[in-house]
């Protein structure tokens, strides 16, 4: 079980598709665990994209995600760093797969609506960043059952 932070950024929020993007994860069969509406801080963004400084996208970046409001999620389910990025699909929209949520609703290599963290270490690091203690709940799903079975606890 694992879980990871997925940021819906500005153009997925101004342009309506927050509830249209939550239901990719949701019907997946992955839960939401923790959500919040926030305008992000210089220094929240920086923080979270330090590994991007001094590419020549970064202060675009920068400016894109403290310009209007993104939801910030936590999403845990089995191998839920994997899955959601190929749900999420690849990073320039143009080239994602259809199906995914980038190839299906984007244009831009920049403006690609969902941010999903990309190993163990970088949703360790990013969920502390994004969440303070207590807002990520241990909630289970009743319908859970009927979606992941005994098995695929212990087989990968
Ligand atoms: P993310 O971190 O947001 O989940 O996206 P990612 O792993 O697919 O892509 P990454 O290489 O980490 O890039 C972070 C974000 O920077 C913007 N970007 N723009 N104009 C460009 O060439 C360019 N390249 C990256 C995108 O918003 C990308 O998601
Ligand atoms: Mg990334």
């Amino acid at each position: 079980m694992q879980t990871t932070l997925i940021i819906l950024k500005p153009d997925a929020v101004q342009r309506g598709l927050m509830g249209t993007i939550l239901n990719r994860f949701e019907r997946k069969g992955l839960r939401i665990v923790g959500m919040k509406l926030i305008m992000v801080s210089q220094e929240t963004a920086t923080e979270h994209y330090a590994e991007h400084h001094g590419k020549p996208f970064y202060d675009n970046l920068i400016k894109f995600v403290t310009r209007s409001p993104v939801l910030v999620m936590a999403i845990a389910g089995i191998d839920a760093i994997a899955v959601c990025r190929r749900v999420i699909g690849s990073t320039n929209c143009r080239s994602a797969d259809p199906g995914t949520i980038r190839g299906d609703f984007g244009m831009s290599s920049s403006f690609n609506m969902v941010h999903g963290s990309d190993s163990l270490e970088s949703a360790k690091r990013e969920l502390k960043l994004w969440f303070k203690d207590g807002e990520i709940l241990d909630a289970k799903r009743t319908s859970e059952q009927w979606v992941i079975a005994e098995s695929d606890y212990t087989r990968s």
